[in-house]
């Protein structure tokens, strides 16, 4: 994708999964990236396997903190321009809501929705001053339906979703761009051990779960992260995908009764009922 030739782009959460195979293609595209996470040890494994094309640079950043956050967009901005923010850094915290305690979701809160709200309003200040830029919101199917035994995370990925559509329509005038990240299963590390537990799946991955019991087939982070760049050049508002991702939420919104049949087994097994 010729779109990010020499272009400049911050990715948050940049040491595993999309965050990772966004940085990856990204570099293969020619682009300077940025890339950003908690996990110093993830930065340095991303560039000691990172060679040819692109520039890379790596910092240490948690999107919690909004200080640290603003200025590493100022610092990025202050050397050239920043073309990107990819705001892909989020956890899972799975478990019926009335399991859910205080950490839960005051850590979800934190990270899914004040990170993306910290890293939007900082690049958008960034963006507005040059006239140009696009803002790239990692929210999930999970902002645009339910998310039963994730109801913390659905929370969060709707407001997302509707803070980038919201800030979509503002921002026109001043040339900025904002898009929504809208992904469906994708086989990453998001659901740890601890979360894993939690469900009922016995020694089965969620992923692997889904496999055996449904007709969804969860894609590769890095079939996601050309889906998500492939949106992005076409400034989509959502970037919706796979063709599982979008059936959902289409059941979900036009034959609701069939997306709560299909629902209904799973759920139990994971509420161990
Ligand atoms: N995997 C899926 O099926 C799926 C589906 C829809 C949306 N998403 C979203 O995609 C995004 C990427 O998730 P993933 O699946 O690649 O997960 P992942 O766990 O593989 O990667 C997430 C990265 O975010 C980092 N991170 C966590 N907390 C952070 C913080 N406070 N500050 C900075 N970095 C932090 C982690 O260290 C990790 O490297 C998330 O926003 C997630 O909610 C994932």
């Amino acid at each position: 994708m010729k779109a990010f030739n020499g272009k400049t782009a911050v990715v948050t959460g940049a040491a595993s999964g999309m965050g990772r195979a966004l940085t990856q293609k990204l570099l293969s595209f020619g682009a300077h990236v940025v890339a950003t996470d908690v996990n110093d040890d993830g930065l340095k494994a991303l560039v000691s396997g990172h060679s040819g094309n692109g520039k890379l640079t790596t910092q240490q950043l948690d999107v919690t903190n909004q200080v640290a956050f603003t200025a590493l967009i100022h610092d990025v901005a202050a050397k050239g321009s920043l073309d990107y923010l990819f705001n892909n850094a989020g956890i899972a915290i799975t478990g019926e809501l009335k399991d859910n305690v205080q950490s839960d979701w005051q850590r979800t809160i934190d990270i899914n929705q004040m990170g993306v709200l910290y890293g939007t309003l900082a690049a958008y200040e960034v963006m507005r001053a040059q006239g140009f830029g696009h803002i790239v919101n990692t929210a999930s199917i999970a902002g645009l339906m339910p998310a039963p035994m994730l109801a913390l995370y659905a929370m969060t990925k709707h407001a997302v979703v509707g803070l980038s559509l919201s800030l979509r329509e503002e921002a026109k005038v001043y040339g900025v761009r904002v898009s929504a990240v809208c992904p469906g299963i994708v086989e990453t590390n998001i659901v740890g051990v601890e979360q894993m537990q939690k469900l009922k799946l016995g020694n089965d991955s969620p992923f692997d779960f889904i496999r055996k019991r449904t007709p969804v087939r969860p894609i590769s982070p890095d079939q996601a992260a050309q889906a998500i760049l492939a949106g992005v050049v076409k400034n989509l508002p959502e970037i919706i995908f796979p063709l599982h991702g979008k059936l959902s939420v289409s059941t979900f919104h036009n034959a609701r009764r069939v997306w709560e049949l299909a629902v209904a087994p799973g759920l139990k097994i994971m509420r161990g009922k």
